[in-house]
């Protein structure tokens, strides 16, 4: 039974009927031989899929914890409001999980399609466009920045002559050479550490995918990026797509994998148009495809459009989403380097970390060093929203301080406001206090004050903020994606929002705060993926560094900051 192509199938008839009528997956049941129930289970998974008739506006305003620092909560009350009169049926207005447009906060989408920097007036007029039958006008996109010091093609003067300097020259030089070997050394010595989030190193990766026995291997990118804050390779896609789709031919030719997905969010439409194109140069250029350059080796590549979910970013869930499954996390062992895709041998990615294959290969190894700062290695995109004057994409020397990335970079904190405290990669790393700004952007030196680089994702908190309430925001985040294959997760995420919503309520007792410690203990020791081993941070963190706030709401019954509605009586 194939399952691999369900999504095309499923997304024909909804494209045609506007969702999944029961009929139809009865009839794509029996023409493919996949069980009703494996096309059921699939379809109610993802949040892309609906298995009854949707409104003929589906209005959602991101919730998560850039767009909550930018003032979602009342523009949602506002188009609430401003929609009441009329039937759920025409118009509904609902939250949605992180659109990947954090520094353009507060973002929404109107029947898939993404908007940024909204305020009420303007979403009312995209929705009254919807309604009138015509489709909203589509966000421009950003033209494309040229001159990046991360792209050794247009920045090596060295090399302007040489045919390494032309674009895809690390790939032509290896199919030269085939010294896949080198490849391997150059990552090693580069200390190349996976940019998606985990910081495992690539070359050791790439090197147990090479040496795993069997004959067919893959080669995967991870460009699904929804954790809240991440942006980063939304940028690199739209801006550096020859460097990603390099990355993963030369990952195909050092592991011996012949075949490449590279899976991308579906709401990074545009993003996916620029990779397309880009791969049909190369196809035009025989760099990918069969017989790569008359070389004799092949390397096919395609495009997977993520049905939707933060938890398909999990590499093993993203593997299973590809095999036409819901997107559960495996157990592991074993990892995908020996049982990865259709369980077979799989060197997974992120978007960055691919993208930097051919800066080391192109500029050497000591170049790659040299980026860095304070004992790190190589440059870093980060994404910076929140409370800053210019939330935006930014490269920066890995091992920069923090606090010049928000001062320098971003602007600073907006409307002249302090800075209170920082995420450095959104929920997953927990908050931080303002007297730790200093700390350097780099695996080791996040990790050694509990926290973590992450994927660079840093969302900042100005004075006023609640921590609260930002701890809340963070770890429903998590309760709403948590994909409820294993209980420690599932529940304990539940319990956790009841916990902190009570607080903010004026509920609770400084008893809940064990509770609190005991709840994170057991899903860190048992969650079966990182989701529900770091549901926990945004709580641990500010009861860690914001103690006296949190126990102001408890013991006082006080918001410190005016924000947490207390005394009302009812609560979700
Ligand atoms: C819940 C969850 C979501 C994740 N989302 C992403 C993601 O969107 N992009 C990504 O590259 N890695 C994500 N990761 C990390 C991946 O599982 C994996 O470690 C990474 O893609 C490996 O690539 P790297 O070694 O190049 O970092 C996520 C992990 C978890 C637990
Ligand atoms: S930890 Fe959470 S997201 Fe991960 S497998 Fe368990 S239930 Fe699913
Ligand atoms: S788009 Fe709203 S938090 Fe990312």
């Amino acid at each position: 039974m194939r399952t691999d192509n369900i999504f095309d199938e499923l997304r024909r008839i909804q494209d045609q009927h506007g969702f999944l009528p029961a009929g139809k997956l009865e009839a794509l049941s029996r023409s493919t031989g996949i069980p009703l129930y494996h096309l059921n289970g699939v379809a109610d998974f993802y949040p892309h899929f609906h298995l009854s008739p949707p409104p003929k506006v589906s209005l959602r305003v991101c919730s998560d914890m850039s767009c909550h620092l930018r003032g979602a909560d009342s523009l949602r009350t506002e188009l609430k409001q401003r929609f009441q009169s009329m039937s759920e049926r025409d118009v509904s207005v609902r939250e949605v999980s992180c659109l990947g447009q954090c520094d353009g906060a507060p973002a929404i989408s109107i029947n898939d399609r993404i908007y940024r920097n909204v305020n009420p007036a303007q979403a009312e007029a995209l929705v009254l466009t919807a309604l009138g039958g015509s489709p909203p006008p589509e966000m421009p996109v950003e033209a494309r920045k040229t001159g990046l010091p991360a792209d050794p093609y247009q920045n090596n003067d060295r090399l302007q002559a040489d045919q390494d300097a032309q674009p895809y020259g690390a790939l032509r030089r290896l199919i030269e050479t085939r010294d896949y070997d080198d490849v391997i050394a150059k990552l090693k010595a580069a200390g190349l550490s996976g940019l998606g989030g985990a910081g495992f190193p690539t070359g050791i990766k790439w090197e147990a995918v090479r040496k795993a026995p069997g004959s067919e291997r893959f080669v995967v990118c991870n460009a699904d990026e929804s954790e809240p804050g991440t942006i980063k390779d939304r940028f690199i896609l739209q801006n550096l797509p020859h460097l990603v789709i390099e990355g993963m031919i030369i990952a195909g030719l050092v592991t011996g994998a012949q075949r490449g997905i590279l899976y991308i969010r579906h709401e990074y439409e545009a993003q996916e148009r620029v990779l397309e194109e880009e791969i049909h140069r190369c196809q035009r250029e025989k760099l990918v495809g069969p017989d790569l350059l008359g070389s004799g080796l092949s390397f096919e590549l395609e495009i997977f459009v993520s049905p939707g979910g933060y938890i398909c970013g999990e590499e093993t869930a993203l593997m299973e989403a590809i095999e036409g499954k819901r997107a559960e996390p495996r157990n592991k062992p074993p990892f995908p380097v020996t049982n990865g895709l259709w369980n077979k041998p799989t060197a997974l990615n992120n978007v960055e970390t691919f993208a930097n294959v051919p800066q080391i290969l192109v500029n050497g190894v000591d170049w790659y060093k040299a980026q860095g700062q304070g004992g790190a290695s190589g440059l870093k995109f980060v994404g910076v929203s929140g409370d800053v004057c210019k939330p935006g994409i930014f490269l920066i020397p890995m091992g920069l301080p923090l606090s010049e990335v928000i001062f320098n970079h971003a602007g600073g904190i907006r409307d002249g406001k302090r800075l209170k405290a920082f995420a450095p990669s959104g929920p997953s790393s927990g908050y931080l206090p303002a007297s730790m700004a200093e700390v350097r952007l780099d695996f080791k030196s996040l990790a050694a004050i509990g926290s973590m680089l992450g994927s660079g994702a840093i969302v900042v908190c100005a004075e006023g903020t609640c921590m609260l309430d930002m701890a809340l925001n963070a770890v429903t985040f998590f309760r709403n994606e948590s994909c409820g294959k294993c209980v420690p997760c599932r529940m304990g995420s539940q319990k956790m929002v009841d916990l902190l919503t009570g607080w903010s309520h004026g509920k609770g007792t400084v008893d809940d705060l064990k509770l609190v410690d005991e709840l994170s203990e057991a899903m860190k020791l048992t969650s079966i993926c990182g989701l529900g081993q770091f549901a926990h941070s945004p709580i641990t963190s500010v009861l860690k560094h914001f103690r006296a706030e949190i126990e102001t709401h408890i013991v006082e019954k006080r918001c410190p900051e005016g924000v947490c509605p207390m005394r009302e009586e009812r609560y979700a």
